[in-house]
């Protein structure tokens, strides 16, 4: 991180401020802009991991498993109560093996791991957690939680079994799906919140009641090979969620369900996702931020190497109108789309409320963003589209290597105030991006950008 800092920090030096204006920033060259990289294998997550999984050295392990406290694993019987005094034993001695045997099936309802535990524990899930599928019966006092892990370090979740929701009628209760419905929150299936060296490895998660897999105020997170399954029409069902989170890595990841694939938010930073396969859903998206205008800061984010299949969007940064801060240092690349709506979209006037949103004039600044071997088709016309505020307008928009053609048609680039350039072949051509006349003295020039149809309320 320090180092891209740095790097930043001396092109400002080096390179030529454009004009006294308050929003425009340095200009980046392009062979400057592609070696900026968020740092491969970080220090702090190598050494995180530098230890042995207990099926290859079980040796000095201890294995502490549900069934010994219980827990009866028919997928009937209420094994919450085993799985909080698996915990609570499993946390408290050094080298231990939180155990859930593969082959059965546990009900749990929610519940909260708290840290910190003793040295390199490992959570070893190879069977089946099963939610309550009654929002009825869900704990009042923990609306927004299902399986929630606290303050854990160093800590190996791994073992190949099924995290499942069973969301069904959550979906069915929601003000997405039925609009006479009350819109409430429901819970994640899995939160790590305040943690710091933990990796996440080896599991499918599925049909969530809300978010699958939230990642909040931590450090030094590595997630790979997970699989992550629900409906395409499931609500608010994000695969990923990360906030207020650094030096976090998501690989080797598949994720199809009913919204963001990965989405980003506010207090993210030095983040990388590499080998991702989204669809169906939203995409992967860096916001939304901003909104309630609230301040956001979101910075360093490389995907590398994606597909995208049958998604809403491809790759997305999203604001709302009124909001503060910036997000910046964004890199997208290698990416291949199949039949995206919108494979490439920075939207400003994000707004996802039922009443429409209030034009104002402060905006999340959104600045130094790469789009680099982007290719595939475009299920719209519009496969691209920067629709950036009149008064807080997107600058060092980089396209590189891209070619997004439509099915019998022809592709377009729309632009609102959007400045940045283009090298290398860039199919649809995105020569609006040239445009310098966005200073805010024109409030009017917004018209024409089309607001996001679909309907998407939370974050
Ligand atoms: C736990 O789940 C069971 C089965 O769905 C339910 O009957 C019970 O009320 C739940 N208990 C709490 C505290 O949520
Ligand atoms: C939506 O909810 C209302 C009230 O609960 C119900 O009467 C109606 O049948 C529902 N509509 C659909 C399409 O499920
Ligand atoms: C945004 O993230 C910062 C840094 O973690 C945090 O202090 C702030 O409270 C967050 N703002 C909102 C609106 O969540
Ligand atoms: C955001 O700021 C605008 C302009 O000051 C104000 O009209 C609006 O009520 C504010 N919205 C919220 C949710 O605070
Ligand atoms: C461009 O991206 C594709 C994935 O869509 C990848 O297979 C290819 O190797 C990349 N090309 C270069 C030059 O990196
Ligand atoms: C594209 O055109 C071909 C040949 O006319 C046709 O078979 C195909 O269905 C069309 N595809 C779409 C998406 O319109
Ligand atoms: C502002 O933008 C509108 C729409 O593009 C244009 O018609 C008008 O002339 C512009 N006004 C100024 C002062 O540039
Ligand atoms: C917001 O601004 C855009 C473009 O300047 C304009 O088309 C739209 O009508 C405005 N909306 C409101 C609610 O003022």
């Amino acid at each position: 991180m320090e180092r891209t800092d740095l790097f930043f920090s001396l092109l400002v030096l080096l390179v030529t401020v454009h004009g006294a204006q308050e929003h425009t920033d340095h200009i980046l060259m392009p062979g400057e802009f592609e070696s900026w990289n968020v740092e491969e294998g970080d220090e702090m997550v190598e050494e995180a991991f530098d230890f042995p999984t207990w099926t290859s050295e079980s040796g000095g392990r201890f294995l502490v498993s549900v069934d010994s406290f219980g827990a009866v694993g028919d997928g009937i019987s209420d094994d919450t109560q085993a799985f909080r005094s698996t915990w609570d034993k499993a946390c408290s001695i050094d080298r231990a093996v939180f155990l859930v045997p593969e082959g059965r099936s546990y009900l749990v309802n929610a519940t909260r791991f708290k840290g910190p535990c003793a040295d390199r524990l490992i959570v070893h899930i190879a069977g089946t957690i099963v939610a309550p599928g009654e929002p009825k019966d869900w704990d009042p006092k923990n609306p927004r939680i299902w399986l929630y892990f606290s303050r854990l370090n160093e800590v190996i979740f791994q073992g190949g079994g099924l995290i499942t929701g069973s969301g069904t009628k959550w979906w069915e209760s929601s003000c997405k799906t039925n609009k006479s419905n009350p819109c409430s929150q429901a819970p994640t299936a899995l939160t790590l919140d305040l943690s710091t060296g933990v990796s996440v490895r080896d599991l499918k998660l599925k049909d969530s009641q809300q978010m699958h897999f939230a990642i909040s105020r931590s450090e030094a997170v590595r997630v790979s090979n997970l699989q992550i399954e629900a409906p395409f029409d499931s609500p608010n069902t994000d695969g990923i969620h990360i906030s207020e989170s650094t030096n976090v890595v998501v690989q080797n990841c598949k994720i199809g369900t009913g919204d963001d694939c990965i989405s980003i938010s506010n207090g993210t930073s030095n983040m990388r996702m590499k080998n991702i396969d989204c669809g169906p859903g939203h995409g992967i998206s860096i916001g939304s931020l901003g909104k309630d205008n609230s301040t956001a800061i979101v910075t360093s984010i490389v995907l590398d190497t994606a597909i995208l299949r049958e998604t809403a969007n491809g790759v997305r940064i999203k604001s709302w109108q009124g909001g503060s801060g910036y997000a910046r240092a964004v890199r997208f690349e290698n990416v291949k789309m199949i039949n995206v709506a919108n494979p490439i979209i920075i939207d400003q006037f994000y707004c996802d409320s039922t009443t429409p949103c209030q034009n104002q004039t402060s905006a999340v600044k959104i600045s130094q963003v790469m789009f680099r071997n982007i290719s595939g088709t475009s299920k719209t016309p519009k496969a691209m589209k920067f629709a950036c505020s009149d008064t807080v307008p997107c600058s060092n928009i980089v396209l590189a290597n891209i070619n997004l053609e439509k099915e019998n048609g022809t592709t377009e680039t729309f632009c609102n105030c959007a400045m940045g350039f283009d090298y290398g072949t860039v199919n649809p051509s995105a020569e609006c991006l040239h445009d310098t006349t966005c200073d805010g003295s024109n409030r009017t020039k917004a018209a024409g950008w089309e607001s996001t149809t679909y309907i998407h309320t939370e974050l």
